[in-house]
């Protein structure tokens, strides 16, 4: 393998003064109040993208939720790979599996001598079962709390806080609970989870911080009340999802850029409940409509189009991608362009996240792509939460194309189609598009990118979101 050139300030500097890898320099300088000229060699992209294109893919993804290891999710794959063979790729589709948690469909709670209509909520992870027994109070569930406490056969009523919910229904469990019900200490209906699947788990279910104090207060006044948890249809056990992988070589592979690989991503499954139009059916169908627009262009870099699987429970997907890489493979990957919520009405401006929140080769290539075009440069700043972490981990230069502030609908049953902005879809798609001609453009003569060394990832830590 070539050793991989130095990606010298050189192109850093070069990409934000403007001037183009042919040579060409724009007309006026930057600061001027013309914005400069669009190159013509992003024409060669941008005439090709249409908006209407991404926005019906978008329509038909998000028909339904496509939940990671359900046939919903098998549906997309298959439809996503028939769109990437309809263009003429290759088309893999990568299988990994996981530990996955399949949401009850029933979760029900009486109490016998309260008129209270209880409508429950439960926590990922939580096991079925119907279970009745005497309601008695545990305070915040700590091993101090339960400790004095008979809960032998008892259903526990445990406050939020203090200490994670997975710790409070193992505590009580310990000490005999069939059933725990922990109550809100803030308004709002609870739902977290608890963090990974226990064989010692009883069934948990929450209430309302009013419904939780007024059943404390009639335990305190010495009322006796019987409860009885219903939760059927939840389940643990092994999963499949699917990343799909659509490769283009390069057009002629004897030039300067052609051990480089450059990777545009997009996470194909949604949350539970949500048809996900915005996250991710947008970047989905951007990256199919990319890799459409690319696939008879004249190129010197191998461009890989990957969608990903289950980036909703912890970027499983994209990390088992990353981790099948040969380390040859990660040297020549030189960049991860990440498409996640690119399409939004109701969502702010473009912007770029990267892991470290320093620049890097996609951002610099964006924000040359983006000052071409609309005569600003996309602003960056540091996040994580979606496929580019893995690629960031590994030393890959990655970014995060999302809008920000994020719209109302993120996660919820109204991410539907009708949010969808096509202005936004052909804005994005035209920067990353731009953005990768810039280095696989087969007369690329610009100076080459070199991934830098390795960052150092800060872990998130996403698992502890909603556990406590
Ligand atoms: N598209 C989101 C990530 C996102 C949303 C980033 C809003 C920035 C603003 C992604 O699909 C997601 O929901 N990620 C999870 C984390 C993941 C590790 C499970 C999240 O942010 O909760
Ligand atoms: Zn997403």
């Amino acid at each position: 393998m070539k050793k991989k050139p130095i990606l010298s300030l050189t192109l850093a500097a070069t990409l934000s003064i403007g001037t183009l890898g042919t040579g060409a320099t724009f007309a006026k300088p930057m600061d001027s109040v013309q914005a400069p000229p669009i190159h013509v060699v992003d024409h060669k992209v941008i005439n090709k993208i249409s908006a209407e294109n991404i926005y019906q893919t978008i329509k038909h993804l998000s028909q339904q939720p496509r939940v990671a290891g359900t046939e919903s999710e098998d549906q997309a794959v298959q439809y996503i790979k028939e769109k990437f063979e309809s263009y003429g790729y290759d088309t893999e589709i990568q299988e990994f599996t996981f530990v996955g948690y399949t949401a009850p469909h029933t979760v029900e709670l009486s109490i016998d001598g309260s008129d209270e209509e209880f409508q429950p909520e439960t926590f990922t992870y939580t096991v079925s079962g119907e279970v009745t027994g005497g309601l008695t109070y545990a305070g915040l569930g700590t091993k101090d709390d339960v400790e004095s406490v008979d809960l032998t056969g008892k259903i526990a009523l445990i406050k939020r806080g203090s200490i994670t919910f997975a710790e409070k229904v193992l505590n009580a469990a310990e000490k005999g609970a069939v059933g725990v019900i922990i109550y809100n200490n803030a308004e709002g209906s609870l739902s977290g989870t608890l963090g990974e699947a226990s064989e010692d788990y009883v069934p948990a279910v929450s209430v309302t911080k009013a419904q939780g104090e007024a059943l404390t207060a009639k335990l305190e006044n010495g009322e006796s009340l019987t409860a009885t948890i219903n939760v059927q249809g939840a389940s643990t056990g092994e999963k499949t999802s699917h990343n799909v992988i659509a490769t283009k070589e390069p057009t002629k592979p004897t030039r300067a850029n052609d051990d480089y690989i450059m990777v545009v991503g997009s996470h194909h499954d949604s949350v539970a409940g949500a048809p996900g139009a915005n996250d991710d059916a947008s970047g989905t169908a951007m990256t199919l409509e990319l890799a459409r627009v690319y696939k008879d262009l004249p190129t010197d870099t191998e461009l890989r189009f990957v969608t990903f699987g289950a980036e909703e429970i912890g970027l499983l997907g994209s990390s088992h991608y990353v981790a099948s890489l040969s380390d040859d493979e990660i040297n020549r990957t030189v960049a991860n362009f990440n498409l996640d919520m690119v399409g939004s009405k109701d969502a702010g401006d473009l912007v770029m996240r990267t892991l470290d929140g320093e620049p890097n080769l996609v951002t610099h290539l964006a924000q040359a792509s983006s000052k071409r075009l609309n005569g600003v440069a996309t602003s960056y700043g540091q996040g994580g939460r979606s496929d580019h972490v893995p690629f960031a981990e590994a030393g890959i230069p990655a970014a995060l194309f999302i809008h920000s502030p994020t719209e109302p609908w993120y996660h919820s049953p109204e991410d539907t189609i009708d949010k969808i902005s096509k202005e936004k879809l052909q804005d994005v798609a035209e920067i990353v598009g731009g953005a990768i001609y810039y280095v696989a453009k087969f007369d690329s003569m610009g100076p080459k990118p070199k991934a830098p060394k390795k960052q150092k990832a800060e872990q998130e830590l996403y698992h502890e979101q909603n556990m406590k």
